[in-house]
């Protein structure tokens, strides 16, 4: 990293640096590098138009359009209650298994309309693999945790070699391979969490999302999913919410910023402010509501 290319970190979480000389806090700077693209090719694989939803007659997310580009890592990041998880779990169709919620708008996925009449949610939860903050493996053991899906699938060949690759995949094989008939349950939460990232990817998902994936793990292990995230990019496609600015800043290609205002009636909604390449909102953002999250001044 050279002078040029970086701008210099303040805090862990951009939080404001004043000298007692100024009405308004300095703008952090978060340690980043210029954008380099991913792939050559930037192909358009999930497509938001309009999409907003609804739990009851609560309208909780509002107007989110934007496009998600192959193997890209894309970060959602705003205030609590702004709608990140609200609008991940659209993607997938999860917000069917909430009573009273429903989505509006159109999502596609490689221009497919996943809410089609003719479209499988469990089929759309294949493809769109999900991934969330507390590790959930099921009281299986490890291989099983792998083979799980696939057999869901109706493999029956090749599960050994799938239950490697995967664990490999996930930088998980050399830490499990003596004891892959143990419970998933028996690892520490940062190797749960590599677990549940292998049993997503076993089923070979075209998304992969995530909800603050690292929320309940360590530095530590926080930076070795953040490094799994950059090796799976380069076949998958994800999208990661969280809360942890410097990660949004390390690990992603694009950052969208949600916010929650108030409605001409008073009722607090959730909106996409800001979307754009991540040097680009953590250091030039349009909008003042990006600079002043951005910047630790709110949120
Ligand atoms: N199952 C639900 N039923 C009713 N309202 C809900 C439900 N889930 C979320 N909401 C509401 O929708 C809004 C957005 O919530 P959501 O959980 O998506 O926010 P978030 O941005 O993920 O917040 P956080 O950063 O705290 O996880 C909030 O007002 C929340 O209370
Ligand atoms: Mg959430």
């Amino acid at each position: 990293m050279t002078a040029e290319n970086t701008v210099e970190l303040d805090s862990e979480q951009g939080a404001p640096v004043t000298d007692g000389t100024e009405t308004r806090p300095t703008l952090p700077r978060i340690a980043m590098q210029q954008p380099k693209p991913r792939s050559e090719t930037s192909e358009t694989v999930v497509t938001l138009q309009d999409v907003g939803v609804w739990y009851g007659d609560y309208h909780a997310l509002r107007g989110v359009n934007m496009e998600v580009n192959r193997n890209e890592i894309t970060a959602l990041i705003g205030p609590s209650g702004c709608g990140k998880s609200t609008l991940l779990r659209s993607i997938n169709r999860m917000n069917d298994l909430i009573p009273g919620a429903r989505v509006g708008g159109t999502i596609e996925v490689h221009g497919t309309d996943i809410y089609g009449s003719d479209v499988d949610p469990v089929e759309v939860r294949r493809h769109i693999g999900m991934v969330f903050q507390k590790p959930n493996p099921f009281p299986k053991s490890i291989y099983d945790n792998i083979a799980y899906g696939p057999r869901v699938l109706g493999q029956k060949k090749n599960l050994d070699d799938i239950v490697e690759e995967s664990l490999t995949r996930a930088v998980l094989w050399d830490e499990v391979k003596d004891k892959l008939k143990t419970s998933g349950l028996s690892l520490s939460g940062g190797q749960q969490q590599r677990l549940c990232i292998a049993r997503c990817i076993a089923v070979r998902p075209q998304v992969i999302l995530m909800d603050e994936p690292c929320a309940s793990l360590d530095p530590i292990a926080t930076l070795k999913i953040e490094d799994l995230m950059q090796e799976l990019a380069d076949d998958y496609t994800i999208i990661i919410v969280t809360h942890n600015m410097q990660q949004a800043a390390r690990v992603s290609d694009r950052t969208a910023f949600f916010t929650a205002k108030l409605d001409e009636h008073g009722e607090r909604f959730g909106e996409l402010v800001e979307y754009d390449l991540t040097h680009s909102i953590f250091t030039q953002p349009k909008d003042q509501r990006t600079e002043d999250y951005v910047s630790g001044r709110y949120g």
